[in-house]
């Protein structure tokens, strides 16, 4: 039996494959297959008559990708994890999709990825493998096993953390159970969503607390320690899907992030969607000094749509928060979501993976500069501290 819908025992990639999924050459991947020591199966194995090159298989692949992390190829980013909310108050812009594509690279990249859906149509769940909508009786009977049914989302996480903080609570119990691992220990972890999702709205509307910040008291509750089966400090990046609404819970997740991407979907007529995040960003700042740094996605962009080019320039207004790169119009994201799987891990070379890639380094650089220059900052401070203490 399966634990998702994903027919993850499907997923077999040779070298160039693997290579691409990994970001290495394909000389680099040979190296870290024998400093590693995992084994890698060869085609021969299964059919003798096959030449005998290397078959990597999904588990494979995150394996490497942990062991690169444990081996200090991969420098930890910051001490508490980058939180990323991706966001447009508008549907179908390609939000679950990016959230899916980046959250698998940066895990492929060895980081340690949470990623949290807080959409109540559950794409980004979909995405991942599951379901929302499955119960017990019907699991059985597509081959699944009681990991493919999604049992909470992230009400069930924080709805006890907001109970607890009243007066004469009990303990809260161990959220653990609720995360889901679509990829194995290796990969990244989801909390997924379902219809009841809407009951953390509700919860966050009736709670004496700041309504904006519920989120991050939570995360600061859970970084001390205090959330039992869940330190968002065991990841080193947290991403949000978002509703194409506004809501509370997106409001929350711009008051807990670091950055807010934004795909804005090019062969549509409008920016108004991003000036209306750029104000909720502006409020939301005023309520929690909380300063996330805006970063605009093009996607459905295709080079002969005239569409394409008023966007373009209309987008000119932002071009401060505007990467030199888009997601190209590709036929293949909708036919992905019939696999449960990211397009990543279903084409590794295909061009708008490395599209999607490209932005993911560009996102690390981006971060990377910054927390360098946080650190540079921080520790010019201290010395300055130090040397008035001994003046
Ligand atoms: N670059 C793209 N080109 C073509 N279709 C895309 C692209 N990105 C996403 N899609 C498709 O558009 C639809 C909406 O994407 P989705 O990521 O669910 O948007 P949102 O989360 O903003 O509502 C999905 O069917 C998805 O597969
Ligand atoms: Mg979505």
């Amino acid at each position: 039996m399966r634990s998702t819908f994903a027919l993850l025992d499907d997923c077999q990639y040779r070298l160039k494959a693997a290579a691409a999924l990994l970001s290495v050459s394909e000389n680099t991947l040979r190296t870290y297959v024998k400093d590693s020591g995992i084994e890698i199966k060869r085609a021969t194995a299964d059919n003798p008559n096959s030449p005998a090159v290397r078959i990597f298989t999904l588990d494979n692949i995150f394996q490497l990708a942990a062991w690169r992390r444990k081996q200090g190829l991969i420098k930890p980013l910051s001490a508490t994890p980058i939180c990323i909310a991706v966001e447009l108050i508008k549907g179908g812009t390609g939000k679950s999709t990016t959230t899916a594509e980046i959250g698998i690279q940066l895990q492929l990249s060895g980081y340690r990825v949470l990623m949290i859906d807080l959409d109540v149509q559950a794409n980004l769940t979909q995405l991942m493998g599951y379901e929302s909508d499955l119960e017990d009786g019907e699991a059985a009977t597509n081959d699944l096993n009681s990991d493919a049914i999604v049992h909470g989302t992230f009400a069930e996480v924080v709805k006890p953390y907001l109970e607890n903080s009243r007066p004469g609570a009990n303990k809260m119990d161990d959220i653990s159970h609720y995360i889901k691992w679509p990829f194995g220990a290796d990969g990244p972890a989801l909390i997924p969503s379902d219809t009841f999702l809407g009951d953390l709205e509700h919860a966050i509307v009736a709670t004496r607390d700041t309504r904006e910040l519920v989120f991050r008291s939570f995360f600061r509750a859970s970084t001390e320690g205090k959330i039992p089966g869940l330190n968002v400090k065991d990841f080193d990046f947290v991403l949000f899907d978002c509703p194409p609404s506004i809501s509370f819970v997106a409001s929350n997740a711009i008051a807990v992030s670091d950055y807010i991407i934004a795909p804005v979907k090019m062969d549509s007529f409008g920016v108004k969607g991003v000036s209306r995040l750029v104000g909720e960003i502006n409020y939301i700042q005023s309520k929690s000094g909380q300063q996330p740094e805006l970063i605009i996605l093009p996607t459905h962009y295709s080079s002969n749509v005239s569409r394409v080019a008023r966007m373009s320039q209309k987008l000119q207004t932002y071009k401060d928060n505007l990467p030199d790169m888009s997601i190209s119009s590709s036929e293949l994201f909708p036919k992905s979501q019939e696999y449960y799987m990211p397009l990543t891990l279903q084409q590794p070379t295909s061009a708008p993976v490395k599209e999607y890639r490209k932005f993911t380094d560009f996102l690390l650089q981006k971060i990377g500069a910054k927390e360098y220059a946080a650190a540079k900052e921080a520790a010019a401070k201290e010395a300055a501290a130090a040397r008035s203490v001994a003046a």
